[in-house]
């Protein structure tokens, strides 16, 4: 079959490689019919990990039942599933109290396993014509509709960066009538907007400095904040003082409240410098973040930050160690939440907002695009919303 494969830096290609099998009773081979290039696949691409040449990539897979092993006891060939990026037993410590984001049984070098990527085991990932699906009972979610319906963009989502956005959510502890500033306007950021806008947030400001993306948030509901025309921190500050029946509602010493309450990293450790926007700076996202939260404000990062990065722009960073303002984010008394989603956790109440109609992740979708012209799309993807050409805001692979 044919399949994503790395090679280097900055390279991927198309090769041929052995079709999966059924290795286990209670595995699942699933026939591939969309996979998405992540955000997360770019730090593999930008040799911003340990990744080695071969590993088949892509952990955001949807498709049909192929065949299914002995002890599989609720899916049959034919049924249309979804795969959860994690891979994870069901039954350990971890995923019996819904963490299947740290399963302690599925990779054999530490807790937490998915397809296709640096560090989380021996999983071939699903940008490829079939994918092996271990434990596929719990790790594959059925769908109704057939493939290549209406529904398809919408549903592949559930992989990965809508859970992402929503945990993204959960973890700056979005609800009704609360303020939230969201950095990047990827996938990610633009699912956490259309999470927290479902969940009926009053106010979402969307940073980033892609017009184009820009633009897609706009469309979602939020403000859009272009940290190339100054610390978006600030940026947000001044427009909630401008808007005058806000500042009318105070009670004295309420204006020390001129921040958002949620705060959202959905950019991770290649975040670009404010002050010098083609620059790389690590901490830029969580300097804002901890600028524009209000006293007893949360935080939720999603963005990915790395123990260790070979490509990092100083040799702490290369150590994982960022120096964070922390006496800030402590003088505030902010919570801060972190890690990889546990998409389980949300997948089957966001699977149901999609059937109602209520929400639309797909809308994020840009380019559809043949498993031969993967490289390609891998390269105008990396451009993450400013090269010359065309935008490519999400990119799904149909094999
Ligand atoms: N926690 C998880 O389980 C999980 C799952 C999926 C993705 N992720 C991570 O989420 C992050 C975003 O993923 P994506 O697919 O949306 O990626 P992406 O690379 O397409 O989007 C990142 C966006 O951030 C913008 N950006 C860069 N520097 C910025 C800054 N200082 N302020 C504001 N915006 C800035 C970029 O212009 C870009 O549009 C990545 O780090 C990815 O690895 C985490
Ligand atoms: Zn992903
Ligand atoms: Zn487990």
């Amino acid at each position: 079959m044919k399949a994503v494969v790395y090679k280097n830096k900055n390279q991927v290609a198309v090769e041929e490689v052995e079709n999966p099998r059924i290795e286990h009773p209670s595995d699942a081979v699933v026939r591939v019919t969309s996979a998405g290039i992540c955000g997360s696949d770019l730090h593999m691409y930008d040799g911003r990990t340990d990744i080695s040449s071969g590993t088949v990539f892509g952990h955001e897979i949807m498709g049909v039942i192929d065949d299914v092993g002995q002890a599989v006891v609720s899916l049959k060939k034919g049924d249309r599933v979804v795969l959860p990026f994690n891979i994870s037993c069901g039954f350990c410590f971890n995923c019996i109290r819904g963490y299947t984001n740290a399963c302690l049984t599925t990779n054999p070098e530490k807790p937490s396993a998915a397809y296709g990527y640096a560090g989380m085991g021996p999983y071939r990932g699903g940008q490829a014509e079939y994918v092996r699906v271990p434990f596929a009972d719990f790790n594959a979610t059925k769908l109704p509709g057939e493939a290549g319906d209406a529904f398809e963009d919408d549903f592949l989502l559930l992989s990965d960066v809508f859970p992402t956005g929503y945990h993204a959510t959960e973890l700056a502890q979005v609800g009704p009538g609360k303020t939230v500033a969201i950095f990047g306007a990827g996938p990610v950021g633009l699912l956490a907007a259309h999470s927290a806008i479902i969940k009926g947030a009053s106010e979402v400001y969307v940073v980033d400095r892609s017009e184009e993306r820009l633009a897609i948030a706009e469309k979602i509901g939020a403000f859009p904040v272009n940290f190339e025309d100054g610390s978006p921190a600030e940026q947000i500050i001044t427009m909630r003082k401008n808007n005058k029946m806000l500042v009318e509602s105070f009670k004295p010493g309420e204006e020390k409240m001129m921040g958002v309450m949620c705060g959202i990293d959905a950019v991770g450790y290649q975040a670009h410098s404010i002050k010098q926007p083609d620059k790389e700076d690590p901490l830029s996202v969580i300097n804002e973040l901890a600028k524009v939260v209000n006293f007893t404000g949360h935080i939720g990062i999603v963005g990915v930050y790395m123990p260790q990065d070979p490509g990092a722009v100083s040799e702490q960073v290369k150590k994982g160690i960022y120096a964070l303002p922390f006496g800030l984010i402590f003088d505030k008394g902010i919570t801060i939440g972190t890690g990889q989603t546990p998409v389980k956790k949300y997948i089957e109440q966001l699977k149901h907002l999609i059937i109602a109609g209520k929400a639309k992740p797909g809308m994020i979708v840009s380019q559809h695009t043949a498993i031969e012209d993967a490289p390609r799309a891998y390269t105008m993807f990396d451009f993450r919303g400013i090269g010359d050409g065309e935008e490519y805001t999400k990119v799904i692979i149909n094999p």
